[in-house]
């Protein structure tokens, strides 16, 4: 995929009229990705991931349903967020992103001040973004930065809306982990303000 910076249509790269446009940066595996596309088959997703195997995963759960309607980016995030068009994804899924613990990698970390201006741009007023990690510092950062955002409100009114993950919101792999090694995961949902 190569683009001039903001001219990147993504409902063009789908056969068919998609419904709405999704973007999950970092899948990993995929699993998560290949369960929605198959829940929602009139939403495109784009994935998003420069790990070489878990695209090869994802490829396969592809063939394996069959899935028309997903779209794979193997490169880092930011070079496909600067391409693509203003207003042109309705939600986003950011999912256990690499938390970078040691402050002189905090740079490093995909969710701060380079992305978030980023995902405004991108994302139209009362578009969904959706944030898992199971670090604590990275969930301070996350919402010390998110907070400081006008461009998005936290859905949550009470700790439940944090600790438990939502039923249309599936598993991945990272988060199996997670959870079998006694980490507490949080679930965040911002949507944006219009
Ligand atoms: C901790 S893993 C989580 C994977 C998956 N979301 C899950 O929950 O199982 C973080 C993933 O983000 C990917 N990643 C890291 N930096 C990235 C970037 N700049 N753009 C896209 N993906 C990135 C990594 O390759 C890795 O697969």
């Amino acid at each position: 995929m190569a683009a001039e910076e903001t001219s990147l249509d993504p409902a063009q790269l789908f056969a068919e009229d998609m419904r709405e446009i999704w973007l999950e940066i970092g899948f990993g595996s995929g699993e998560h990705l290949a369960q929605q596309a198959i829940e929602n088959p009139s939403v495109g997703i784009i994935g998003c991931e420069p790990y070489i195997n878990g695209v090869a995963r994802l490829l396969a759960d592809i063939d394996q349903h069959n899935l028309t309607n997903v779209k794979i980016y193997r490169d880092d995030a930011r070079i496909l967020l600067r391409a693509l068009q203003d207003i042109s994804i309705a939600r986003t899924f950011i999912l256990f992103p690499d938390p970078w613990p040691k402050m002189r990698h905090h740079k490093r970390r995909i969710i701060g001040p380079s992305t978030i201006p980023s995902l405004c741009r991108l994302m139209p007023a009362g578009a969904e973004l959706r944030i898992a990690t199971d670090d604590p510092s990275y969930k301070e950062w996350i919402l010390q930065h998110m907070l400081a955002c006008d461009g998005f409100e936290w859905r949550a009114r009470q700790p439940q809306d944090w600790r438990v993950r939502p039923v249309d919101w599936p598993a991945t792999r990272y988060e199996m982990k997670a959870n079998a090694a006694g980490r507490q995961c949080s679930y965040f949902m911002f949507d944006r303000r219009g």
